[in-house]
């Protein structure tokens, strides 16, 4: 392999196109655009436009097959994600897997085994780790120095989407074609940091809300409340039907409380436990001394380009991901427990997930599913300001 690992990119579609066009403008170090690939016959010819000299493949085994490629990004509909990357593995590529890792856990544990048997580089696109401040709070939360997790709170309501946007593409929205709604397909950057900056729960009961707000066969607005290891509790509210968003993720520990809101990471840290001070204090203004600053970024995210990067730089020079690709296994458990609980008239769910008892009850979802027929519409294929960190 030379110092151009040579990438193709399989799925031209919104993601997909400023995936090849970050390449293909050498916005990446290290990674070449060798090939794309699309089962639509009319991205070909948008991409001989935009993209041109780029070898064309409609089939992605076919590219895999070819060895025209190194290295894959796979930015398909998420039904297709593990079949892909399970294949690209196996035929010795490297792997990005936008997220989400696949629509159930099953099809992901499958993908794990591959992955840890492979000796190739295999990233989730979860760019939202580029953003400072989640990984300044997992510092804090994982160094001890919140002391032991008491409550973690994300309000996350600023996914908003249209009608229109659910129009687009006929996969979107339906149990067939996407497997979930906003949990399936906005959130799942939030549901990773949320278990990255705290740790997995042991439970899951979720409330998901079935076209609340828009015309559509699955959830645009769901509440999850989580229970962990030592008997702290989350919880997890996130909505594409309500304008102006929110987004502030409140997490509290025996050492005092951060604040991620507004582009800012407020940390409150107490002098002294407050669980000693609950049983020993005999100041009866119950006040405990507390430091507190605000922490910005100091970098800028870097986003999609950061994880390609760092992708092309965990290749070249062994240098750590950001994202493992074995990590997308966690939110999706997250979002899986979830629709299970809520299927069953909303349930505490033990983690790891019942796999078999999901599947089956989405596999009867996907049979009755009204899959929508109207063309994919695309936007012009670049990343779009939604997709960071919004505050
Ligand atoms: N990381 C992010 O910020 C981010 C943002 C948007 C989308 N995504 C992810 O990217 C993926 C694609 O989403 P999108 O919005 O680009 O969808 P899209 O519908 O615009 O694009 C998907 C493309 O895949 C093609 N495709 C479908 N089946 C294929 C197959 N079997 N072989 C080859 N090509 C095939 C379609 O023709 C389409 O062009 C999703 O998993 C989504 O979650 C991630």
């Amino acid at each position: 392999m030379g110092n151009k690992i040579k990438t193709a990119v399989i799925g031209v579609g919104n993601m997909g196109t400023a995936h090849a066009k970050a390449l293909f403008s050498n916005q990446v170090a290290g990674l070449e655009l060798c090939a794309l690939c699309d089962c639509d016959i009319s991205r070909h010819d948008f991409c001989k436009t935009v993209l041109p000299q780029i070898p064309l493949f409609k089939d992605w085994k076919t590219l895999i097959d070819s060895g025209i490629a190194e290295a894959v990004i796979i930015a398909v509909p998420h039904n297709l994600h593990c079949d892909i990357a399970e294949y690209a593995l196996k035929s010795n590529l490297n792997v990005v897997l936008e997220k989400p890792v696949d629509v159930s856990v099953s099809k992901a544990i499958a993908l794990n085994r591959v992955a840890q048997k492979s000796d190739k580089v295999f990233a989730m696109m979860f760019n939202q780790r580029t953003n400072e401040l989640y990984s300044k709070a997992r510092n804090i939360v994982r160094s001890g120095a919140l002391g032991e997790l008491k409550r973690s709170v994300w309000i996350i309501t600023n996914w908003y989407r249209t009608q229109q946007y659910y129009n687009s593409g006929n996969w979107r929205a339906s149990w067939a074609g996407e497997g979930g709604g906003v949990l399936l397909n906005q959130a799942p950057h939030n549901l990773d940091l949320w278990q990255w900056i705290c740790g997995m729960p042991i439970s899951v009961t979720g409330y998901c809300d079935v076209a609340k707000y828009h015309n559509i066969e699955v959830e645009d607005d769901a509440t999850i409340f989580v229970r962990y290891k030592n008997g702290a509790t989350g919880t997890f509210i996130t909505s594409t039907g309500e304008y102006p968003g929110t987004n502030r993720l409140e997490i509290s520990g025996d050492l005092g409380k951060i604040v991620i809101e507004n582009g800012k990471l407020k940390w409150w840290k107490l002098n002294m436990s407050e669980r000693e001070y609950c049983f020993n204090a005999d100041n009866p203004n119950y006040s405990l001394k507390y430091e507190y600053s605000e922490i910005s970024a100091e970098k800028p995210e870097t986003a999609h380009i950061g994880i390609l990067q760092n992708f092309a730089n965990a290749i070249l020079y062994n240098e750590e991901l950001i994202s493992p690709g074995t990590d997308g296994i966690f939110e999706l458990s997250l979002s899986n427990a979830a629709y299970l609980s809520s299927w069953q008239g909303n349930l505490s769910v033990n983690l790891p997930l019942d796999c078999a008892e999901f599947d089956r009850i989405l596999a009867e979802k996907i049979k009755n599913s009204n899959l929508k027929k109207s063309s994919p519409d695309h936007e012009d294929g670049e990343y779009l300001p939604r997709w960071h960190v919004q505050w």
